[in-house]
């Protein structure tokens, strides 16, 4: 597993710190999920998000994922969630997601390939393995940022690809 660092200076919204963006753009492969999208949208992404004013392409919460999107649609998926519930008052509308391993769940099942999270904490989702991991330090006392690449662990390439089901 690779571990990085850079130092960048915060803001609300994680794209907007240019070599965070370049660094997520590099991690993206086939068909990518957007789930939190905010205001800074990935072009080709499907970018969802449940606040009007950020104008995604899907207009959901995080946690209908699975009522609109159809299994192993997806290769990449991008979790980037309000991180507390002060900075969802205090930058996104008062918009949280209380249950984030319940959208976890949901991507396990939608996402062919890889997760990239951004957060405080380090996810382990079940049934994947850590490709990467950056910490972007922000000085001061902020928190920094830490951004987790999962992969899938998967046995052959016929069950990347989906073969496996349909023999
Ligand atoms: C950290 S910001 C995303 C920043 C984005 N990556 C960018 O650079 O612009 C978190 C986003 O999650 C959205 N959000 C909060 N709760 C949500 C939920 N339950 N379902 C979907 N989106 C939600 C907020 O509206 C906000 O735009």
């Amino acid at each position: 597993m690779k571990l990085s660092y850079f130092f960048s200076m915060p803001e609300a919204y994680t794209f907007d710190m240019p070599k965070v963006l370049e660094w997520t753009t590099k991690q993206l492969a086939g068909r990518v999920l957007n789930v939190f999208c905010g205001k800074n949208k990935i072009k080709g992404a499907v970018n969802c998000d449940i606040d009007p004013d950020m104008h995604p392409d899907v207009l959901c919460d995080a946690m209908q994922l699975s009522e609109i999107f159809s299994p192993m649609e997806f290769d990449t998926a991008i979790l980037d969630p309000p991180y507390s519930m002060h900075q969802a008052v205090g930058n996104y509308n008062g918009h949280h997601c209380h249950q984030i391993t319940a959208v976890r769940d949901q991507l396990v099942d939608l996402v062919k390939k890889r997760l990239i999270w951004f957060g405080w904490s380090i996810p382990a989702t079940p049934g994947f393995k850590k490709i990467e991991i950056l910490l972007v330090g922000h000085g001061g006392s902020h928190n920094a940022t830490i951004c987790t690449v999962e992969d899938r662990k998967f046995h052959s390439l016929r069950e990347y690809t989906g073969d496996e089901q349909s023999q």
